[in-house]
C-alpha cells in the first residue's frame, strides 16, 4: 500500500460537449484550477510512486478520492505526463493521462473542461475528443476504488 503527498483541487466543468450527467459529477470539484501549458509547471500536482505496475492513491492522503465529483492530478514516478484520477460516482473512479493525443503538450484542466493550449484540442471528462485536431482520446487507465484507496493500473 503506497499513499502521497501534497494538496490539490481542480476541478474540470463545462466543456462544450459536457454532458449533464458529467457535469453533475463533476460539479462538487469546483476549487482552483491546475495550470497546465506544454512542459509548464501545475499547481498543486502530486508525485506519486506505482508499485509492481500498480498506483495506490489512499483517502487519507488523497481525501478529494473519497467523494463523488473530487479530482488529483499526479505524475507516476517522476516520469510522463501528469495524470487525472477523478471520483466520478460512488462506485467509478477514471484515470486519465493529461498527454494530448494530437502532438503531445500538456492537457489544461480547468473549471471550462479539459483543453490542449497548443492547438486548441479539447476532451470530454471522459477523456473523448469535443474539439480537434487531435483525433484520438486521452488514454485511458483502469481504476477502482478498493476499501480505502483508488487502485489505478499504470504498468
Ligand atoms: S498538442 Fe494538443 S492540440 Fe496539438
Amino acid at each position: 500500500m503506497m499513499a502521497n503527498d501534497s494538496d490539490l483541487n481542480s476541478s474540470l466543468v463545462g466543456a462544450d460537449r459536457v454532458t449533464r450527467r458529467e457535469v453533475m459529477a463533476l460539479g462538487t470539484g469546483l476549487a482552483a484550477a491546475a495550470l497546465v501549458g506544454c512542459g509548464g509547471k501545475i499547481e498543486g500536482m502530486r508525485e506519486v510512486e506505482s508499485s509492481g505496475g500498480t498506483l495506490q492513491l489512499g483517502f487519507q492522503a488523497h481525501p478529494e478520492l473519497a467523494r463523488s465529483g473530487g479530482e488529483v492530478i499526479v505524475r507516476v514516478d517522476g516520469k510522463g505526463k501528469p495524470m487525472l484520477v477523478r471520483r466520478v460516482n460512488d462506485a467509478e473512479v477514471s484515470a486519465l493521462s493529461l498527454a494530448c493525443t494530437h502532438l503531445g503538450c500538456t492537457v489544461k484542466v480547468s473549471q471550462e473542461g479539459l483543453a490542449c493550449p497548443c492547438h486548441g484540442s479539447r476532451f470530454s471528462a471522459a477523456g473523448d475528443v469535443t474539439k480537434g485536431p487531435a483525433k484520438a482520446p486521452l488514454e485511458r487507465f483502469a481504476a477502482a476504488i478498493e476499501g480505502e484507496a483508488v487502485i489505478v493500473k499504470v504498468g
